[in-house]
């Protein structure tokens, strides 16, 4: 009798085998050199105009000590990460439904010790992201701005980085600094980058060239590799934007027609394909 013929591993996963695979998110940190440039603002919209696209979106508030995407979805949460990290709350407790469509895991603010990276902030964090991974399409840290050790952490757990930038020369010299210790920590040779608050049309190339002749000049040299940034594209500084954080609403939700929101759902188009 022959012997079986041995069964060559496919080189590509059998539609059983990725239906059966766990999803796993595509994780992106939006952080920032310099405060008030809009991380949050963008975090927000973009989820909103990322599950208009059919994707199943998460926000977590990665600014432990001082969150605010509440404030700008008008959430009032009774549980938030922090109970979820001292184990007073379940995630499933602590994963609230946004407007607009997408989920939501809050943080509190005035919480000083959740602007240090202690081993339990670290454990608790890896864990609620291992955890959320496998139930979104997308999930969003909006993190602090800066490069303290928790915000660092926080944008080494993501696959992709969105820097978020405005036309000012204090965000654009913040934004380096960020992208150089990006660079150099944790070996990322492609960042995402979205200027906002842009007063004309067109000014994202400019800033994002501006970035890079910089980055070309000191971190690669540095590093000894190549390091691009890939602008996602820029959103104009817009009236309606101030309007709708006074309200507290979305504005790819409340304001489609307006400049930013549409400037963030062609973000999203290119964020998804
Ligand atoms: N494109 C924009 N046009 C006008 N104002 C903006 C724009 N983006 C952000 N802002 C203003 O800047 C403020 C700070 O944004 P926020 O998202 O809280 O910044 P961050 O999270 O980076 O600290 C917002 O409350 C809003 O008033
Ligand atoms: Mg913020």
């Amino acid at each position: 009798m022959n012997a079986p013929a041995t069964l060559e591993p496919s080189p590509v996963p059998t539609p059983a085998e990725r239906a059966a695979a766990p999803r796993r998110a595509r994780i992106l940190a939006v952080t920032s050199g310099k405060g008030g440039v809009g991380k949050t603002f963008v975090s927000a919209n973009l989820a909103a105009a990322l599950a208009r696209r059919g994707q199943k979106v998460l926000v977590l508030d990665a600014d432990l000590g001082l969150a605010n995407l509440d404030v700008v979805l008008n959430l009032h949460p009774k549980i938030t990460l922090h109970d979820v990290f001292t184990g007073k709350a379940t995630l499933d407790q602590a994963l609230l439904p946004a407007p607009g469509g997408f989920h939501v895991l809050l943080a509190g603010s005035g919480l000083v010790e959740y602007s240090r990276l202690t081993p339990e902030v670290r454990d608790k964090l890896l864990e609620v992201i291992g955890q959320v991974a496998p139930r979104f399409d997308v999930v969003l840290l909006d993190t602090g701005a800066g490069i303290s050790d928790v915000v660092l952490y926080t944008v080494s757990l993501a696959d992709e980085v969105l820097v978020v930038v405005t036309p000012e020369p204090t965000a654009m010299t913040d934004a380096y600094a960020t992208v150089k210790v990006l660079a150099a920590q944790q070996q990322r040779r492609e960042l995402n980058v979205v200027v906002n608050q842009a007063p004309r049309g067109g000014d994202g190339r400019g800033v994002a060239a501006q970035l890079q002749q910089v980055i070309d000049r000191f971190v690669v040299p540095a590093v000894g590799a190549k390091v691009t940034l890939k602008l996602l594209g820029d959103v104009p500084l817009d009236a309606a934007v101030r309007e709708a954080v006074k309200k507290r609403q979305l504005v790819v939700e409340t304001m489609p027609g307006t400049a930013a929101a549409q400037a963030l759902s062609a973000l999203a188009g290119k964020l998804v394909g």
